[in-house]
This record gives C-alpha cells, structure tokens and sequence, in this order.
C-alpha cells in the first residue's frame, strides 16, 4: 500500500467539512458476500432475470425461489466486516456524514453507522403488495413457498429495488443533497457502472470534492472522478486510512 497516498486521503478526512461515503458489493466481499460482477460475481452464475420487476410479477413461485436461495438462505447470516466498522467509527467521531450504499444486506447499519441511505433498498425487510404491511425478514418464515402475507395472503415482495423499478424517493433526494454538500468522499467496491447511483459520487466530483476510492481494481470512476485512488482490499486500506486518520 502506498503510504504517501494514505496519509494524504487521512489528512484530507481529518480536513474534511462534510465527509461521505458512497460503497458497493466490494465492501460486503469480506464478510462473505459475492459481489455482483468481475470473475465471482453473481451475474456469472446466475441470470439476473429472477429480479426484474415484470418477470416477478409474471412468475411469482419461480423468481422466489431464486430470491430465497440468492438473499435470504445465506445473506442473511453475513456480519459486518472492519470497513464496515470503520465508517460507523468515522461517523461517532463525527466527521463522516452519511453513508450512501448500493448495498442491500444492512451491513451497515449492523456495524453501528446512523445515517445510511439505502439507494438500491434493503432485503431485511419485506413488503406485502395487497395490505402494504412490512415484515422484518430476519423473522419471516420462508417455510411456505412461494411466500403469503401472514396477515392477508397477499404477494410478498423485498424491500430493495428490482430491475425496472425506480430508486426510491427519500434514498434518492437525500443522496443526492449529499452528495452536492460533500467537499470529500470515501468511495468503497464499487464498479461505479450502474445508472443513476454512479452519479453520486461524479456530482460531488463536479461541485468540487476530493474523491478518495478503495477497490481493488480500476472502475469506471477511477479516471474522472476519484482523485484518490488507494487500490488494495476494503478491510485493509480502511484498517489502515483510520489508523492515519487517528494518528493526526
Ligand atoms: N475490497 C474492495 N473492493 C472490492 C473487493 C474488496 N475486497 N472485492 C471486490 N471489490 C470491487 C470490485 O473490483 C468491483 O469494482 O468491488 C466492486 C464490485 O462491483 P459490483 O459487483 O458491480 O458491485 P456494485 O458496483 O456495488 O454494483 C452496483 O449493481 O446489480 C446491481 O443493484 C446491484 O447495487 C448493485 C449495483
Ligand atoms: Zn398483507
């Protein structure tokens, strides 16, 4: 890891007046997620038809039984992971924001950070199309297949977004506000491809913040938008860049 880099991303943290995270499936890999695209992705293995909204409408039993297996056999058992702490952290010492996340799996929020905005929703909860009552789906039974509202029998569907649906409206507006308000922003395993999240982290770039990524590899934002690029593993460099930020 290039240190110099480190410190000078700790430093502009520390300087920061409004700092932001803005993550992606990368963040989540270490605690055992797989990320959607690149050589383990799921999008290898499996079509991602199952969560269009209009096949889910269309083939109710079959698009559940691949929801279930895909986010609620095993996600649901992921526990967050250092980098995930290291957000919540920088938030109690007051100088991150809000975190703004592609993610769907809480993991977040599980690590102790308040202010999250889920720009693709959640799977923790789920929603009954028919009498619009939520469940959490930590304690929903999945035992009956495909799953009914235990209240009125109605259709069951996540809380996160499918393709073909819109982001939903507070997510929305208030990443947005953020991301024009942030003059630094923490940018963690993302791809940065999928519209319109990915013009986060590019309309904070333009009003003129400093654009810190962690991944991996390049992604779309790397030249353009990041003006950081600290390249290495989310748990890692995070471990890490609070460390310096601490050490100041
Ligand atoms: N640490 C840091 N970055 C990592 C790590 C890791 N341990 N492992 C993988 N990455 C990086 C990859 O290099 C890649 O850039 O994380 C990124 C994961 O990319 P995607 O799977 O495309 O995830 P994301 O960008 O969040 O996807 C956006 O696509 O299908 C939709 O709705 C879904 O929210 C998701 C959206
Ligand atoms: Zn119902």
């Amino acid at each position: 890891m290039d240190t110099k880099l480190i410190k000078e991303a700790a430093e502009i943290i520390k300087n920061s007046k409004h700092l932001t995270a803005f993550t992606g499936a990368g963040i989540s890999v270490e605690s055992g997620i797989p990320p959607f695209r690149g050589p383990q992705g799921l999008w290898n293995t499996i079509d991602p038809t199952f969560i269009e909204i209009s096949y889910f409408q269309s083939h109710y039993e079959d698009s559940w039984k691949d929801i279930k297996k895909i986010f609620y056999d095993f996600f649901g058992k992921a526990k967050p992971n250092a980098a995930h702490l290291a957000l919540a952290e920088l938030e109690k010492m007051g100088l991150l924001k809000a975190v703004i996340t592609q993610n769907i799996d809480n993991l977040h929020q599980d690590a102790g950070s308040k202010v999250v905005y889920e720009f693709h929703g959640t799977a923790s909860t789920l929603l009954c199309l028919r009498c619009n009552e939520r469940f959490a789906a930590q304690n929903f039974s999945f035992e009956e297949m495909p799953p009914k509202c235990p209240k009125c029998g109605g259709r069951i569907k996540p809380d996160f977004v499918f393709y073909g649906e819109g982001i939903p409206e507070k997510a929305y507006r208030m990443s947005m506000q953020e991301a024009t308000e942030s003059d630094a922003v923490i940018v963690i395993g993302t791809t940065g491809e999928v519209m319109p999240a990915c013009i986060v982290p590019q309309i904070a770039r333009q009003n003129g913040a400093k654009v810190i990524e962690i991944n991996i590899s390049r992604s779309a934002l790397t030249y353009g938008t990041t003006t950081h690029f600290l390249q290495g593993k989310a748990v890692e460099v995070m471990s890490e860049l609070l460390k310096e930020v601490k050490a100041l």
